[in-house]
C-alpha cells in the first residue's frame, strides 16, 4: 500500500504519519526531514533549500522532485511508503503521477487532515522537536516527562527555525496558494480521503486508518 498525507503545516502529517507508518509497516518519506537532513550535512541540495526553508517558501519543484523520487526508488520503500508533505504544488503531484505510472506503482489513498489556520499557528508555535530520533512533542498538548528533554532517548529537544510566528504565517499563505489546489487534484482522481485534525491526535489516528480501509 502506498500513502500520502496532505494538509497544511502543523496539521499533525509528522506525528501521524510515524504512528501509520509503523501500523503498516510502510517507509515515511517526509521532504521537510530529508531536506533537514540534507541541511545538516551540508550537501549542495541542502545549500540549496536552506533559504527557502527559511523564509517559509517553498524548494523548486524540480529539486524536490528528483529527491522523493530517488527515495520512492530505493529498495526498502518497495514494501509500500508513506508521503508526508510531498507533493506539494500541481506540478509536482503532475511529476509524481508520471514517475509512478512509469514504474507500475500508484497512490492508493490521499489523506487530507484538515485544521483551521489558528490551531495551527498554536501548535507549531509550542513545537518542540528530538534531533536525534524526530519524536515530536508540544509544550501542551503533548509535553515530554521531562521539560526540554526527548522520553526515548534524553537528547535536549530542539525548535525549527521556521517555526517563528512570522515564518509560520508566511508557511499558511504558500499552503493555501500553492498545495491546497492539490486537494481538488487527487478529489478528481477518486483518491481522497478528508479527515478532522483538529481533534486528539488518538482520534485523529483512528479517523485514518479507517479511511485507509475505505
Ligand atoms: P515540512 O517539514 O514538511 O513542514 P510542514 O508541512 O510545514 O509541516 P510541519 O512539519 O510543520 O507540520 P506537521 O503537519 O508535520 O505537524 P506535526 O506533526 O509536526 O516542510 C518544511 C519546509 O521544507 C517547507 O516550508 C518548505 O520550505 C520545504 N519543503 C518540504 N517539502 C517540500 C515540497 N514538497 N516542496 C517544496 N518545498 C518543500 O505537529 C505540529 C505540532 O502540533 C506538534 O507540536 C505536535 O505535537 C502537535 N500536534 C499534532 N497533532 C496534534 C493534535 N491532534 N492535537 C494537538 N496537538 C497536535
Amino acid at each position: 500500500m502506498n500513502l500520502m498525507l496532505l494538509g497544511p503545516p502543523g496539521a499533525g502529517k509528522g506525528t501521524q504519519a510515524a504512528r501509520i507508518a509503523a501500523d503498516f509497516g510502510l517507509l515515511h518519506l517526509s521532504s521537510g526531514d530529508i531536506l533537514r537532513a540534507e541541511r545538516k550535512g551540508q550537501t549542495e541540495l541542502g545549500r540549496k533549500a536552506q533559504d527557502y526553508m527559511d523564509r517559509g517558501a517553498l524548494v523548486p519543484d524540480d529539486l524536490i522532485l528528483a529527491m522523493m523520487v530517488d527515495h520512492i526508488n530505493r529498495p526498502e520503500a518497495q514494501k509500500g511508503f508513506l508521503l508526508d508533505g510531498f507533493p506539494r504544488t500541481v506540478p509536482q503531484a503532475e511529476g509524481l503521477d508520471q514517475r509512478l505510472v512509469a514504474s507500475g506503482k500508484r497512490i492508493d489513498a490521499v489523506i487530507n487532515i484538515v485544521v483551521p489556520d489558528a490551531e495551527v499557528t498554536r501548535r507549531l508555535t509550542g513545537r518542540w522537536s528530538c534531533p536525534k530520533d524526530g519524536r515530536i512533542y508540544h509544550e501542551v498538548f503533548s509535553p515530554p516527562a521531562k521539560i526540554g528533554v526527548c522520553d526515548d532517548c534524553g537528547t535536549a529537544l530542539t525548535r525549527r527555525k521556521d517555526d517563528e510566528p512570522g515564518v509560520v504565517s508566511q508557511r499558511l499563505v504558500t499552503y493555501h496558494t500553492e498545495t491546497e489546489p492539490l486537494v481538488e487534484y487527487y478529489g478528481r482522481r477518486g483518491v481522497l480521503r478528508t479527515v478532522d485534525g483538529s481533534v486528539d491526535a488518538d482520534v485523529v489516528t483512528a479517523s485514518i486508518k479507517k479511511a485507509c480501509k475505505e
